[in-house]
């Protein structure tokens, strides 16, 4: 059982490495429990050091929201008297007048957890079925949450439940399993059940029984998944990251694959097809998603407008779900999420749907809590992300929102056939395309032996290049701890020259499509502001296209990619971005796939 435990925890800890622990029954004396502070290492030097055993159990790897990364705040949580174990993903909101109760009715607390007060709840309804106890706490709690519970009491069983957090079930051969993604399950079945919010399911050796809170029976339907164990491996790869930036020309054409018909050059979403009666009456489209998935909206947006002269409007989940925006029949809100589990974007989805807009997901993952509650669901198929910063799920988001905007394009008559034969062209040759860029690594890793001591980093890009500023200066602090910003090169003189001297790197996105008036019209403009960084004596770090002369006589250093259409240009872009940033880190010695203080999925707000 431990090593099960801590074979699914490793496949885990992406989500979460601020502590990490696991309880064990079935030994004969009563639940024990192992906890650590930091990664799922410090438990296995703990285990090593004081072995358990037994034949059913949990585990958690933490992602620190209520008390600080400690042995004491890490899970499983137990009640005052060790008779059970819980794990809890998500915010109990109520928490504090929680735990005055508990305390004031002699219940002692050890840590500082918002979690903890749910082990001890269970606590006061103990006596006869586990089951029972937890379906009468989940009515109390406030805010989010996906538990799993065990009992001394209720051998080789295992309660679930789920409000606002993923729980995913696992039917194996006469064993089945629970856990908060299918990563940790895949090595065992395929065969999964994603139970919904406010549903607690009971597993033992003999079956698994769904009920929702009240304890109604429910019937979920088992679904299989595509993904193969092997996907969350690093396949002789230094790091998750390095393998998933290789990733990305196969995570593009997977994403293209049956969805454009070449010959004919026409994108056709069967995604869309369910939506058919509504695609017409659509006056706006709303992008909402938070960090790296923002970034490829930003560039949907462009697309959008620019290609089916559809208004868009882009906006963070955080700040969606609280600005009562104006919604209605007439209105698409695209959700853009990796996991699909992030909690604003999930709340954004809420906040659309309940007045009156339709609702499509842009996710990596089918199973998703996003996928299963959208009208409509267009999957980026990209494969597992493990790497916490997103590489190739952000190429096949911006690869999906191209096809979604060629798609409502091609539905509105809008697409000149010369604009559509540059644009497929350039699309089908994009894998192979990104595949040259990738020879270039090493150029870029030369690049960043220069800069990696750099304090601070400045990305500019114009037009659709800024979202690709911005997500190269993402993908530089999140894994290096470099302050870097992403800016409009045109806003520059409005203030941020100030922070221009000879120490700083200023990366510029200067690429066009040559012939396309507006995009040679846009890179002038960015040369110029490369003159002025220069002339300021900034450090000019320029990605242009191959051969590129002109750029090349106002940079420092030049980073060359292969020339495309304008729409295609930033997947090829973000790549030395993503590498420049990737070999920077692992310079100054950081953790390149778990940054400090990040979760891969954030499930919480
Ligand atoms: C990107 O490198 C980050 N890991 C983060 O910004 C991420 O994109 C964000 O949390 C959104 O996640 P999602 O796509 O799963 O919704």
């Amino acid at each position: 059982m431990v090593p099960l435990l801590l074979e699914g925890l490793k496949r885990l800890e992406y989500r979460g490495y601020d502590s990490a622990g696991i309880a064990v029954g079935g030994n004969g004396n009563g639940l024990c429990l192992r906890r650590a502070s930091g990664k799922l290492a410090n438990l296995e030097r703990a285990l090593c050091a004081s072995p358990l055993h037994g034949t059913y159990g949990l585990g958690h790897t933490r992602w620190a929201t209520h008390g600080p990364p400690s042995e004491r705040n890490a899970h499983p949580h137990t009640d005052c008297s060790g008779r059970l174990a819980l794990v809890h993903n998500g915010i109990i909101e109520n928490y504090a007048e929680l735990k005055q109760r508990l305390l004031a009715a002699g219940h002692s607390l050890r840590g500082e957890t918002d979690s903890e007060v749910v082990a001890h709840l269970i606590e006061e309804h103990l006596g006869g079925d586990l089951a029972a106890a937890v379906r009468a706490v989940v009515g109390q709690l406030r805010g989010s949450f996906a538990l799993a519970v065990i009992s001394r009491d209720d051998p080789e069983t295992i309660v679930a439940a789920r409000w606002g957090a993923p729980v995913v079930l696992g039917l194996g051969e006469q064993e089945y399993f629970v856990a908060s993604d299918v990563l940790p399950i895949l090595p065992y079945t395929r065969q999964v059940i994603y139970l919904a919010d406010g549903e607690v399911a009971v597993l033992r050796r003999t079956g698994i029984c769904v009920t929702g809170f009240d304890g109604t029976p429910r019937r979920p339907k088992p679904q299989t998944v595509t993904w193969d164990a092997a996907h969350a491996e690093k396949n002789g790869f230094r790091h998750f990251m390095l393998k998933e930036i290789y990733e990305q020309p196969i995570a593009i054409r997977e994403t293209l694959r049956s969805r454009v018909d070449w010959q004919k050059q026409r994108v056709a979403l069967a995604e869309l097809d369910g939506l058919r009666d509504r695609v017409d009456r659509w006056q706006r489209i709303h992008l909402v998603a938070c960090g790296t998935s923002l970034h490829a909206a930003m560039a949907g947006k462009w697309m959008v407008e620019t290609l089916a002269r559809i208004p868009v409007e882009v906006d963070y989940g955080s700040e969606y779900r609280y600005r009562n925006p104006v919604l209605d029949a007439q209105t698409l809100t695209v959700l853009v999420s990796q996991s699909g589990e992030t909690a604003d974007t999930l709340a954004a989805a809420h906040q659309a749907r309940r007045q009156g807009a339709t609702t499509l997901a842009i996710t990596n993952v089918p199973g998703s809590t996003l996928a299963r509650e959208s009208d409509a669901t267009l999957l980026t198929r990209a494969g597992p992300e493990i790497g916490v910063a997103a590489t190739k799920t952000f190429s096949a988001q911006l690869t999906a929102l191209l096809l979604l905007a060629l798609d409502l394009a091609q539905r509105r008559s809008r697409l000149s056939e010369a604009r559509a034969q540059t644009l497929f062209a350039s699309l089908a040759a994009l894998p192979a395309r990104i595949e040259q860029v990738l020879e270039r690594d090493p150029d870029v890793e030369a690049l960043a032996r220069r800069f990696y001591r750099a304090r601070d980093c400045l990305y500019l890009g114009r037009g659709i290049h800024f979202p690709i500023a911005l997500e190269g200066a993402l993908k530089l602090k999140e894994i290096s701890y470099i302050h870097a910003e992403g800016y409009p090169a045109g806003e520059m003189k409005h203030g941020p020259n100030a922070l221009i001297d000879d120490q700083l790197p200023v990366v510029f996105l200067a690429t066009c499509e040559p012939g396309q008036v507006a995009s040679e019209l846009l890179y002038q403009k960015t040369l110029s502001n490369m003159e002025e960084v220069r002339a300021r004596q900034g450090r000019v770090i320029a990605v242009v296209n191959e051969g590129d002369r002109e750029a090349r006589k106002c940079a420092e250093a030049v980073l060359e990619i292969p020339s495309a259409s304008e729409f295609v240009l930033p997947l090829l872009e973000v790549i030395p971005l993503q590498l420049f940033a990737y070999h920077i880190a692992v310079l100054r010695g950081c953790d390149v796939d778990q940054p400090r203080n990040l979760a891969k999925s954030v499930t919480v707000e």
